[in-house]
């Protein structure tokens, strides 16, 4: 059965000092909570201190982006050699603020997934509609484009390191959240491409989960939709509180 990964994503906020102060304080509140696996993705600057704290609990850290080329003359980019010396699991890979802030493209997604696949990282592919394409009813055909374009080459024994965040850009960071039967359809639609591309077995262990605006008091409802499989949290994950919330919300 596929797992439940509960996420979180910091997104450019914590410092070094302040994200050990969190996994201290977080640890104790999700421990033996094993109905999921628990992810902090951080800022990289905050991964060593963040893996450092995570030692021995139930927290999983990953960094919020990576390079596909394996080192050389690309300023400011992180590769995977670098993030997996310093004990990063998980990888957030084109997040609708990367794709609209930095250029990110589906073909440089696909890139980025695979060099974190080679690497042995799992890797959190963001996808998802923009509110126009909502409104003129092709949610369908965009997600399954992405969906297509971003796992490109990437061969069937790679996908079990594969998690899926369905995250409808204008859900994200503005409080409006989909409905439950939103998140869950639209799920539903990637994993019934993921079943064209690498069949039916494939698409029912993929763990294909929900972000934009998840947080305490709407997490319940939204992860006990079948095709919900965790979610990926933004601001509701910068509050060890509303967190934990979430944590015990895939735990009923
Ligand atoms: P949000 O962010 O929970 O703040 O909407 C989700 C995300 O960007 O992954």
């Amino acid at each position: 059965m596929r797992r439940t990964v509960i996420a979180g994503n910091w997104k450019m906020n914590m410092t070094p000092s302040e994200t050990k102060a969190f996994i201290e304080a977080l640890a104790p509140m999700v421990a033996g909570k094993d109905k999921c696996d628990i992810v902090l993705c951080v800022p990289f600057v905050d991964i060593a201190t963040a893996v450092e704290a995570a030692k021995g609990t139930n927290i999983k850290i990953g960094a919020e982006n990576i390079h596909f080329e394996e080192k050389g003359a690309y300023t400011g980019e992180i590769s995977a050699k670098m993030l997996k010396e310093i004990g990063t699991e998980y990888v957030i890979i084109g997040h609708s603020e990367r794709r609209q802030y930095f250029g990110e493209t589906d073909a440089t997604v696909n890139l980025r997934t695979k060099a974190a696949l080679a690497a042995g990282f799992k890797a959190i592919v963001c996808l998802g509609e923009v509110k126009e394409e909502r409104l003129s009813g092709i949610t369908n055909e965009i997600v399954r484009m992405q969906t297509k374009l971003d796992l490109a080459g990437i061969p069937a024994e790679d996908l079990k390191n594969v998690i899926i965040a369905y995250e409808p850009v204008w859900a994200i960071g503005t409080g409006l959240t989909a409905t439950p039967e939103q998140a869950d359809e639209t799920c539903g639609v990637i994993r019934e491409c993921i079943a064209e591309l690498y069949g039916a077995a494939a698409a029912e262990e993929i763990t294909i989960q929900y972000g934009g605006s998840m947080n305490d008091k709407n997490a319940a409802e939204l992860l006990a939709k079948v095709n919900v499989d965790g979610g990926l949290i933004g601001g509701a994950s910068l509050k060890t509180d509303a967190f934990t919330a979430i944590v015990n919300a895939a735990n009923l």
